[in-house]
């Protein structure tokens, strides 16, 4: 059973103990029924606590419930709540560590609430595409008044307990702060409760004041429309507080579930939860369990003050863990070093750093030109230039002076792992940790496992980009990982496109409607066109039986390498990053294809979108074939939190799902018929998968 029921001093104590986070699950609910009619039954006890064991009160309802029989399997939570407001003996919800969604709803329907200090209280479905739909848009703005009960329902953000102690111009939410043991004063305040005269109040009787409650949804509805346009969950948020508003408690609460039902369905709330849950699986290894031990980091040296040593070192600092940081030449140690501190002096322009915090992160850093300094670290970062050459003498030196048991990683994008690692006497130690450009703000780390890689030192790089508030998805070795592996696919396509009729322009857009932050050629101004260049060069030589369109390379010859040089697939005016179409490279692309025989078509916006997302997919499944990555979904969120793919759709290969796998398979085999048609071989993961009617996730 998920609940525990005892009795201390005439109250029963109905105790939530579904770890967790004590999920609102069928047995969770039933239980708590069961609590309440036995207390309601026994003549010894005059109220009832309900609580929540471990560490937190209750993180909602059970989202892996959702879309299942379960989830509207009797009792429901609305039922639940029912019961908590029918009980003629008063119910107090005492609330520590965390209240959020259906938690938060079964709170509000208890008589009296009493809460710990530093709990964090949210109704955050909104995340997940949805709304509360246990009447939490009925009851939080009687409890907390229209204003900050929208606030919290439509940004889904956590506030703290005593933020909420009897604030706004309704009665507030909790009733008493703890000041000590919590159960103690929840159970001495039912005590007295029950001493007063029945019935109890409850929150759904309250008023809603405002002044002008019609003019402040009209506006929240045009404020929340703007800014979440391709989530349909907020406005629904605003629609069911402003039924309530309008219509009254009962009326709002029937509308309320009819867009919860409407939500938990569509795509955009799918998308959601995927990344919700997906985010969590891609921090479990498959054999490595979560009682591996772990080395412990007190102190990261990072090798290279570069843009990337430079953003790695941040995320340390940030975490308060102090950082080495060595370089060649002292100009760049202080080039680096002023780096760094301009970042955060830009932070705290906007308000988002204090000067002291500014101050207190520096004094985290010591700079060094001194291979001696390192000797102390647990943990050493390796971003220096990308030649074999360069990082063969780096670990070679990190060998001899590293301490025994250090973890030596290297941010290499392209380089072998497994080679890099042959450079020590000690491959078990060594590990890539691939940040992303800039790294102080990318959520992505992929963790690159070489075929020696120890499992603590898997285990313990994992925890460590928890603690900097990475996404840290495994990969295994191959050329470009997982991300880099699939954009060239993806990169590979834009450039026939051009060849065979679009123009850098429309490429961008059809992508960009489709959703993506950016499209591949703005992207590569950006990035800077040298860089794809270099790496296409290598290839060349490397696997010369691949095809390439050669037009970038033409562009490169050109000497436009993007915004860095003023000019690259678009033009830019001086100090503007707006890119605006060239004629200069539209001709050059129209000569191009002339050049290579190909005749220009009218190429569609669907096929640009299928063309680049299902270039994504098709070299995903071979990812997942070779085992590189372990699962689908740390492909999406390794897309999700590095490669600006919408988040509403959940990542490529959620995407493949959603669309179906027959219909990609098909589009690959056509696309597979078309000039250029050698790039799409088809995966056959895809071919299988769209015959048997599976999916990736
Ligand atoms: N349902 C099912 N599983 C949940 C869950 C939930 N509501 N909340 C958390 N979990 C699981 C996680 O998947 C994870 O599982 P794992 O160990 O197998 O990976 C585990 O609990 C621990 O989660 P975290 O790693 O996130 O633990 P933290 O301590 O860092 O955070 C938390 C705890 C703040 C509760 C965080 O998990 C969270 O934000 N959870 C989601 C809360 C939420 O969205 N609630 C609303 C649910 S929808 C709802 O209530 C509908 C209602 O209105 C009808
Ligand atoms: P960068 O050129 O900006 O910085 C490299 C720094 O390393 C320079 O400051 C250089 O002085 C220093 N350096 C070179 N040899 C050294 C040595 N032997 N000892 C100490 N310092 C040395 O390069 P960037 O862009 O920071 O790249 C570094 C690494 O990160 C490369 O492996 C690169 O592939 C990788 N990477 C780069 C990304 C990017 O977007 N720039 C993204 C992800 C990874």
């Amino acid at each position: 059973m998920a609940v525990d029921y005892t009795t201390r001093d005439g109250v029963a104590v109905i105790t939530l103990n579904n770890p967790p986070v004590n999920g609102l699950g069928h047995s969770t609910r039933t239980g708590i029924v069961e609590g309440l009619g036995r207390a309601n039954s026994d003549p010894a006890v005059s109220a009832i606590v309900i609580t929540g064991a471990g560490k937190a009160f209750s993180g909602g309802a059970d989202i892996t419930e959702f879309n299942t029989p379960k989830a509207t399997q009797e009792p429901t939570l609305h039922t639940v709540i029912k019961e908590v407001e029918k009980s003629a003996k008063p119910v107090v919800a005492a609330i520590h560590s965390v209240a959020m969604g259906g938690g938060l709803e079964l709170a509000l329907g208890a008589h009296y609430r009493i809460a710990a200090p530093g709990a964090q209280i949210a109704l955050p479905e909104v995340k997940l595409g949805i709304l509360p739909g246990a009447g939490g848009t009925q009851r939080l703005p009687r409890a907390i008044g229209l204003e900050a009960a929208l606030n919290m329902i439509v940004t889904g953000a956590p506030v703290l307990s005593e933020k909420l102690a009897n604030s706004g111009p309704n009665a507030g939410l909790f009733d008493a702060m703890a000041q000590g043991d919590l159960l103690d004063e929840a159970v001495a305040f039912a005590r007295k409760a029950a001493d007063k005269q029945s019935p109890h109040p409850l929150v759904r009787n309250r008023k809603i004041e405002h002044p002008n409650a019609e003019g402040f949804l009209q506006f929240s509805r045009n404020t929340v429309a703007a800014m979440s346009k391709h989530y349909p969950a907020p406005l629904k948020c605003v629609d069911a507080i402003a039924a309530g508003v309008k219509q009254g408690f009962e009326k709002g609460l029937v509308f309320e579930r009819e867009c919860f039902l409407e939500l938990v369905q569509t795509p955009e709330s799918r998308a959601l939860r995927h990344a919700f849950f997906g985010e969590r699986a891609a921090s479990k290894i498959p054999d490595v369990p979560s009682s591996t031990p772990t080395r412990e980091i007190q102190k990261v040296a990072v090798i290279g003050a570069g843009t990337m040593g430079g953003g790695i070192t941040m995320n340390f600092l940030n975490a308060g863990v102090p950082v080495t940081l060595l370089e060649t030449k002292q100009e760049a140690l202080d080039r680096g070093l002023a780096t760094i501190r301009k970042n955060y002096e830009a932070q705290v322009k906007k308000g988002k750093l204090t000067a002291e915090k500014l101050e207190a992160r520096m004094a985290l850093l010591r700079t060094t030109l001194s291979w001696d300094d390192l000797k102390e670290a647990d943990l050493i970062i390796e971003a220096v230039f990308e030649e074999l050459g360069v990082k063969e003498q780096v670990f070679k030196r990190l060998d001899e002076v590293a301490k025994p048991g250090a973890i030596l990683a290297s941010n290499t994008s392209t380089l072998d792992v497994d080679k890099i690692a042959a450079f020590t006497k000690r491959p078990q130690d060594v590990v890539g940790l691939h940040f992303f450009s800039p790294a102080n703000v990318m959520k992505l780390l992929e963790v690159v496992r070489g075929k020696d890689t120890a499992k603590d030192v898997l285990a313990t790089v994992m925890q460590i980009a928890k603690q900097i508030r990475k996404t840290a998805v495994v990969s295994g070795v191959c050329d470009g990982f997982i991300g880099n592996r699939m954009i060239e696919q993806y990169v590979r396509q834009a450039l026939y496109m051009l060849e065979e009729g679009a123009l850098p322009a429309q490429v961008d857009r059809a992508i960009e409607k489709f959703g993506f932050a950016m499209g591949p050629f703005r992207m590569s101004d950006l990035a800077g066109n040298d860089i794809g260049w270099a790496i296409r060069k290598r290839r060349y030589q490397e696997k010369p039986d691949i095809k390439y369109s050669k037009v970038a390379d033409r562009l490169c010859e050109l000497g436009r390498f993007g915004q860095k040089t003023g000019a690259g697939w678009y033009d830019y005016k001086a100090g503007e990053r707006n890119a605006l179409p060239s004629k200069l490279v539209d001709d050059m692309i129209v000569a191009y294809s002339k050049e290579v025989g190909v005749e220009r078509r009218k190429i569609s916006d669907e096929e640009i979108v299928e063309r680049l997302v299902y270039a994504l997919v098709n070299e995903g499944a071979k990812i997942l074939e070779e085992g590189i990555a372990s699962k689908a979904s740390d492909i999406d969120m390794v897309y999700l939190t590095g490669y600006g793919f919408p988040l509403w759709r959940g990542g490529p290969m959620l995407y493949a799902d959603t669309v179906g796998l027959y219909n990609v398979a098909r589009a690959i085999r056509r696309y597979a018929q078309q000039p250029n048609g050698d790039a799409w071989q088809i995966a056959s993961s895809v071919a299988d998968l769209a015959g048997n009617g599976g999916t990736f996730n």
